[in-house]
């Protein structure tokens, strides 16, 4: 049985994409957006518990439709909705984990490209320093601080900064305990765990996970589809 899970939230609405299917729904390559990021945490070295959070209205075609690949995997399926906010289908995510599982992963869906390696990688961490892990990158661009005026107020020292990806990987305790206490919104779940006061560290990202938000990124997702399947 496996002590992985991976935890793909899919809830959001994903406008910016100019669809009018939520995001993770979108056709990407053969399949969809989030069947690419299903079987991206299905390529991993052993296989994880799943858990797809996805819009209410979309549970029992999502649990039909993956049951087969996820079986075929030797993988476990669950399938729940989402919540308002990314930090609340997550936490509807965690909430259906069964007894087992010590580490915990996760992802956004819409980092559909992810390779399983990062997966891979990210979990070893965790066990390894039974610490929260994230995948980062380094920033390329300057960045500055500025006023609402639209000044520039400071040049941030770069060195210092990374750009954070999925899969966030913890180990189950601290991610259940975090989550339990939260009392506001974060953008991550490193966020939400350093505001428990646990420690999260960093182990390089991929590029190939970044986040489809815009047309622009849905096209460079399926060129990389079509570079892969060639
Ligand atoms: O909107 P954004 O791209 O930041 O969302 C990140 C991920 O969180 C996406 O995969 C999206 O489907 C998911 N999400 C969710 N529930 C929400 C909002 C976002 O599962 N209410």
């Amino acid at each position: 049985t496996p002590t992985i899970a991976v935890v793909i939230v899919a809830a959001g609405s994903g406008t910016r994409l100019g669809y009018d299917e939520p995001k993770a729904f979108v056709p990407l390559g053969d399949g969809t957006v989030l069947s690419t990021a299903v079987a991206g945490a299905l390529g991993m070295a052993s296989a994880p518990h799943l858990v797809l959070v996805v819009p209410d209205d979309r549970v029992d075609t999502t649990r039909s439709s993956f049951e087969p690949v996820v079986a075929a995997a030797s993988a476990a399926l669950d399938v729940v909705s989402g919540g308002d906010t990314r930090q609340q289908s997550v936490s509807r995510g965690l909430a259906v984990l069964p007894p087992g599982i010590d580490t915990v992963l996760v992802h956004d869906a819409a980092r559909a490209l992810t390779p399983s390696l990062v997966f891979d990688e990210v979990a070893a961490a965790v066990h390894a320093r039974n610490r929260g892990v994230v995948p980062a990158l380094d920033v390329v661009d300057t960045i500055k601080r500025v006023g609402v005026d639209g000044s520039v107020v400071e040049t941030v020292d770069r060195s210092q900064l990374r750009a954070v990806q999925t899969p966030q990987g913890f180990p189950r305790r601290a991610l259940d305990h975090a989550y339990a206490t939260a009392r506001a919104e974060f953008t991550d779940d490193a966020a939400l765990v350093q505001s428990a006061g646990l420690a999260v560290d960093v182990v390089p990202g991929d590029v190939r996970a970044f986040k489809i938000t815009v047309p622009a990124d849905l096209r460079r997702a399926e060129q990389l589809v079509a570079e892969r399947t060639r």
